[in-house]
């Protein structure tokens, strides 16, 4: 394992059921899947027939090379490029569980991903502490598609609903 391989304890962040059972629903990855770092099994434990890495288990994921319909995962964080970049190459659909400002923060991030393919849908989750994750961003689960081309479409699957704002009083600030 070198030092660009080795996981970075804040990069494991497990997936809570409620969620990975809401991203399953909701996106119903289906054909070849790969799991890229499955931790502890948030995903495949209710999909035991994908295919999975995982570093911890000795399956590093930049080593995978077998073309997939999907991608379905959440990733480490600090290694997010190159693992959008990675899931680029052997998958047609990518779906990715991230702090939405890791994405949007970086336009070469953003540029190299269009390439790919546009964004199909941004499932949002609230804020990190509604995930039960250590940072309090904005969760999202982005799913882009090779090629495509169109507009996003945004879902809310927050498990507490985001309380809409009250409108100002007349006048008011
Ligand atoms: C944010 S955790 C998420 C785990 C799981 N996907 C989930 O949803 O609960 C990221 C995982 O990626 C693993 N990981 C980091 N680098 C990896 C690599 N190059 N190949 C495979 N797994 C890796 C870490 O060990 C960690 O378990």
């Amino acid at each position: 394992m070198t030092a660009a391989t080795r996981a970075k304890s804040g990069d494991r962040v497990y997936t809570p059921q409620w969620l990975a059972l809401d991203m399953l629903q909701h996106f119903q990855p289906e054909g070849l899947v790969l799991e890229p770092c499955r931790g502890d099994g948030a995903f495949t434990r209710h999909r035991p027939g994908w295919s999975w890495c995982e570093l911890d288990e000795g399956r590093d994921f930049f080593d995978w090379s077998r073309p997939v319909d999907w991608v379905f995962t959440n990733p480490p964080y600090s290694k997010l490029r190159p693992f959008f970049m990675h899931s680029a190459r052997v998958a047609r659909e990518v779906c990715l569980l991230i702090p939405l400002r890791n994405y949007f923060s970086g336009y070469g991030f953003v540029r190299d991903a269009r390439e790919f393919g546009d964004l199909v849908h941004i499932r949002l989750y609230g804020t990190g502490g509604n995930c039960g994750f250590p940072m309090g961003n904005a969760i999202g689960a982005c799913h882009w598609s090779r090629g495509y081309r169109g507009p996003t479409g945004w879902s809310d699957g927050s498990r507490r609903a985001i309380q809409p704002r009250l409108p100002l009083p007349l006048g008011g600030r």
